[in-house]
Formats: C-alpha cells, sequence, structure tokens
C-alpha cells in the first residue's frame, strides 16, 4: 500500500516533553527538541467554539488553574488559564495552545507530528476532523504527520479526506485483539500503536508481517521494555525518551 515515506525515529516525546514540561504545551515540544527529539505526539480535541487546540482531558481541572469542561470555553475563556504551573513555577505564563499555534512552531522546529485525534466522550469525531486535518496538512508535508486515533469513525473520516499517499493514519489500541485487521484495513492504516504493557509478541509479529509499523504507548522504562525491540517494535512514544538513550537496537 502507498505511504508517505516517513522517516520514522525510534523515539517520540509523548504529548510533548512531558516529563519535563507541561503536557501538550508549546514550551513541551519546545523541550523535546532541545533534547534532540524530533518527534512528538500531542492531542487534538475542540473547544466549545470549535477551535482546534492542543488537550488531553476533557475536562480542565488537571491542567490548568480552571474547573469545568474543555468543551464549555470558548478561545477567550481558553486563553485566560494558567496551563503551566499546575506543572511548576517556571511554567507560570504558559496557555493552552491552539492548533494553529502549535502546527507554526512544529514548522519552525521542523519536527514531525503524531497527532492524536481525542475524541472524548460526547464529542462529534466529525467536527474535529473538519477543524484539524485541513490546517495540519496545510502546515506539515506528509513525511512528518501520522494521524492516530483510538475512534474509529474519525480515523474513516480522516481517511476520507485524504489519501494513504497523503496522509498517514495509525490506530490506536489498548489491547490489541484478535480482531485488530478489522480497524486497520477499512482506514489504510500506516501503523498500529499499542500499549506497550499489554501487547504480546505474537500479535505483534502478525502486524509487522502485515506490514504496519508497530509504536509502542507510553514506555518510560527502557530496560524493561527492552525485549519488544526484538519483537519488530518500530517505535516507542514516551514521556522522557532521553531515558533510552544507549538502549536502542542498531539501526
Ligand atoms: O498516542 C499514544 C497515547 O497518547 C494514547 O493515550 O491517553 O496518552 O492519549 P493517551
Ligand atoms: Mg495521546
Amino acid at each position: 500500500m502507498p505511504h508517505p515515506d516517513i522517516p520514522l525515529p525510534r523515539l517520540i516525546a509523548h504529548r510533548g516533553l512531558s516529563a519535563h514540561a507541561p503536557e501538550n504545551t508549546l514550551s513541551a515540544v519546545r523541550a523535546a527538541h532541545a533534547a534532540g527529539v524530533t518527534w512528538v505526539e500531542l492531542d487534538v480535541q475542540l473547544l466549545g467554539d470549535g477551535t482546534p487546540v492542543i488537550w488531553h482531558d476533557a475536562n480542565i481541572r488537571r491542567c490548568s488553574d480552571g474547573r469545568g469542561r474543555l468543551a464549555d470555553l470558548d478561545l477567550a475563556a481558553a486563553r485566560r488559564l494558567d496551563a503551566g504551573s499546575w506543572f511548576g513555577d517556571a511554567f507560570l505564563d504558559e496557555r493552552m495552545a491552539t492548533l494553529g499555534e502549535m502546527l507554526a512552531l512544529l514548522d519552525e522546529l521542523e519536527m514531525g507530528v503524531n497527532l492524536e485525534l481525542k475524541v472524548n466522550r460526547g464529542r462529534d469525531p466529525l467536527a474535529l476532523v473538519e477543524a484539524a486535518l485541513p490546517p495540519l496538512m496545510e502546515a506539515l508535508p506528509p513525511t512528518r504527520c501520522l494521524v492516530s486515533s483510538f475512534n474509529d469513525t474519525a480515523l474513516g473520516l480522516a481517511r476520507a479526506l485524504a489519501g494513504p499517499e497523503t496522509l498517514a493514519l495509525g490506530v490506536l489500541f489498548e489491547a490489541v485483539g484478535r480482531d485488530w485487521r478489522r480497524h486497520c484495513e477499512p482506514v489504510q492504516a500506516y501503523s498500529v500503536h499499542a500499549d506497550w504493557k499489554r501487547l504480546k509478541q505474537a500479535r505483534v509479529r502478525e502486524v509487522v508481517e502485515a506490514g504496519y509499523r508497530l509504536l509502542c504507548y507510553t514506555a518510560n522504562d527502557p530496560a524493561a521494555f527492552a525485549p519488544r525491540w526484538q519483537w519488530g517494535v518500530a517505535a516507542v512514544i514516551s514521556d522522557d525518551p532521553a531515558r533510552f538513550a544507549g538502549h536502542l537496537p542498531d539501526a
């Protein structure tokens, strides 16, 4: 199957360099770049006014000084939030990043992104895909984009918007069940993204032999992870990729 010829790195920073900066922020991406990481995983969803923003939770409580649902905010209200000091005083002025701001930074730093279409409960996958994909594809070349989701509907809509040669799609799984192909084939997926702790070697073999790249989230213990490289895992999504220095397979 034709896919963009992505020079996928072994290590991708989860939500930016989230071990060292507030997750999913511009600072987290700058920190990843400063650490020598070339790709980041980020979550995108919509504010109530339709603005795509880089945010993981349905709620704003954990990662800001506010309370309530992301879906109830407009951009002006989102801008007023402090999205940094929950992580540390050094990040006091951090604001929630819009997708547009984040894409401008990724372009400037020449980084790649695994953009997760985060469809939290009750949210509309169509609105998200229509708001997030065109600016992504406008900002970055296909060799520096990978769009992933747990949501099959979102992935199907993304595939309808762009063919496999112009947009790589990754199917996210918690456990990769025996029916994993049912999620990958209809969207002509490029990759399978799995929780490394629930992964079985036989399943990895099936996925790799079928021609999919296998990405594992969220691994932060390189010694515990080590055997999986031999299984054929392509890349690790980690909160702190630097921990894997000296623990990577050759080539
Ligand atoms: O894309 C890998 C990983 O980010 C999926 O889980 O909850 O961290 O978005 P989550
Ligand atoms: Mg994610």
